[in-house]
């Protein structure tokens, strides 16, 4: 038997299980009736004095890239225990690509939401924020840095790569391939079957530098993961040998109350926007990075990107950018073999979760070895950073292309605009005979912004019409108001702010009109003129969607553009701390 602990007296500190009493009335009632309940899982009070680490538990049957999570869990566990604290997992949402609708981005800020109150509301001295698949990272790290404890992330890791006939394979940039080359008729059913069962060989994100990698890298580059932890994959004794050390590192960090607001500094975030240049990184990369600078009170200053952008050259080949998977970054020293190449052009008194600086972090890796995944900086894969920022009287609040994954010949085009109103549309048409396109059209495709669709999915990825495709068409220039996977590629404007649905300029787009791309002045213009386009949208006023009840309301009556993180305007932060980078 046990008598009563000194720690059932009404808290003096505000640690530990003391944390956030909930409120009867009677502070000492609210904690002995807390331990109480715990107790109830067979705690002993010492267990229960010790620092709570509070650890976000993302496993889901929908969610295969988290499917390592039981195994992560026990390794943070141990990491905990060892270093003297208390693991207390708790449920958040998680959310996976494929099997999230309309799109997983529309329940992104409500994971945030989530993962913030839940923050909030339990009595935890830091938090490990466990996730991986596109937006379950990003929603973490918005939630976190609204919660404002300190804080870090272990991402699940990549899948491993499978292999058909002879060739190596995985998602989902060479599903995107394999899929192109089924619709054009190169390949039979039985062929992309098989294909269906290698693309993922085993638990874990994304292979290719889609989204999940980006944001696995920009969580490390930010500083809030430990260094090493963006690319082990998910399977292997690395990624369980990191999990034990963020568990430990977590306790530290409640020891030392290194709060998530000095690591998640204007420097982190130009580290953060360099490393997603020099990746080839997702566009997605760009509207997380403003979301979570948004809950900091930061702006993501997008000409000030642009300009990094032509000053940081894509040094990793990997998919779609270049040819290697992240096993192989992996092999080739990961994060760090980047980040010592990228040396000269990163803040590096910038803070980690380590407690040491991004610069000493550098020098504690050692040097470098002979590989093929991350050149130096005097042999780039790309010249340029992997993004470029584009403006013009089609998107006066800007719209980026991917020009690393584009088509060269394609980045100085004029063409004719063929328009698509709505997602639903575009697939009555797309394959049609009859549609009056040709290879040197522009095809538009609006309202799927982040009101329009809603929640801004990844249809910007226009598929090239049926009847071109056939006849071995593989890139046109494409322009729309959405995102697109980090696993596409191709000539493919995105993000066009403001989105038509709220009457951006893309709303007054006609098939027939001109329109001009030029990425060397990052120009994107419609070539109609002013009093033309003033008459139309007089002509046809815009209604802004709009929902009776639920959480679409919410969305509807909340969300901001691209270029604020695609947040809800009452979850950024209350108070401005101007723009990033400075
Ligand atoms: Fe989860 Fe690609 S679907 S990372």
């Amino acid at each position: 038997m046990t008598k009563p602990s000194s720690s059932d007296k009404p808290a003096s500190g505000d640690s530990g299980l003391r944390k956030g009493l909930t409120s009867y009335g009677d502070q000492g009632f609210s904690l002995f009736l807390r331990k109480a309940f715990i107790k109830g899982s067979g705690y002993t009070d010492a267990a229960l004095d010790r620092p709570v680490i509070g650890i976000t538990n993302t496993g889901s049957a929908f969610n295969p890239c988290h499917g390592n999570m039981p195994q992560l869990l026990e390794a943070v566990k141990r990491g905990i225990m060892l270093a003297g604290g208390l693991p207390m997992d708790f449920p958040t949402i998680s959310v996976h690509e494929s099997f999230a609708a309309p799109t997983s981005m529309y329940l992104r800020n409500l994971m945030s939401m989530d993962t913030e109150e839940m923050i909030r509301a339990q009595p935890m001295d830091a938090v490990i924020l466990i996730g991986g698949c596109d937006k379950t990272v990003p929603a973490q790290l918005m939630g976190a840095a609204s919660a404002g404890l300190p804080a870090i992330q272990l991402v699940t890791g990549a899948m491993l790569t499978g292999s058909h006939r002879g060739e190596r394979v995985g998602a989902c940039t060479d599903c995107r391939r394999y899929w192109g080359k089924y619709r054009a008729a190169e390949i039979d059913d039985d062929e992309i079957a098989h294909v269906n069962d290698q693309l993922v060989s085993s638990v874990g994100t994304c292979s290719v530098m889609g989204t999940a990698s980006t944001m696995a890298c920009l969580a490390e580059a930010l500083g809030i993961a430990l260094p090493g932890s963006a690319t082990p994959p998910a399977v292997t004794a690395d990624r369980i040998r990191i999990a034990e050390q963020t568990g430990a590192r977590a306790v530290e960090l409640a020891r030392e109350r290194l709060t998530i607001d000095r690591i998640l500094t204007p420097e982190a975030f130009e580290n953060a926007m360099r490393v997603l240049l020099a990746i080839g990184g997702s566009t997605n990369g760009i509207v997380h990075l403003a979301a979570i600078a948004g809950r900091m009170g930061l702006e993501i200053d997008m000409q000030a990107l642009d300009r990094l952008g032509r000053e940081t050259p894509v040094l990793l080949d990997l998919k779609p950018t270049g040819q290697h998977y992240m096993e192989d970054f992996h092999k080739a020293g990961g994060m760090a073999t980047l980040l010592r190449e990228l040396r000269p052009l990163l803040r590096l008194d910038a803070l980690t979760v380590t407690g040491r600086t991004l610069g000493e972090e550098i020098e504690r890796a050692g040097p470098g070895f002979p590989q093929q995944v991350v050149r130096r900086r005097d042999d780039p894969i790309y010249p340029q950073g992997g993004i470029a920022v584009l403006r013009g009287n089609l998107a006066p609040g800007g719209a980026i292309i991917k020009q690393s994954a584009a088509d060269a010949r394609l980045m100085e085009h004029e063409g004719r605009a063929v328009v698509f109103d709505n997602a639903a549309d575009l697939l009555a048409r797309i394959d049609s005979d009859d549609l009056d396109v040709t290879a040197d059209d522009v095809l538009v495709l609006r309202n799927i912004g982040p009101r329009g669709a809603p929640g801004m999915p990844e249809a910007g990825y226009i598929p090239i019409p049926r009847k071109l495709a056939r006849a071995g068409v593989k890139d046109m220039v494409r322009i729309s108001d959405g995102r697109m996977s980090g696993t596409a590629f191709g000539t493919v404007v995105l993000h066009v702010t403001p989105e038509a649905a709220i009457g951006g300029p893309l709303a007054l787009v006609r098939s027939g009109d001109r329109i001009r791309l030029s990425v060397s002045r990052r120009e994107l213009s419609l070539l109609v003129d002013e009093a033309e386009l003033a008459r139309r949208a007089a002509e046809a006023p815009v209604t802004v969607p709009s929902a009776p009840r639920g959480y679409l309301k919410l969305f509807l009556q909340s969300v901001t553009q691209a270029d604020q993180g695609v947040d809800f305007d009452f979850l950024r932060a209350a108070e401005s701390r101007g723009k990033t980078p400075r």
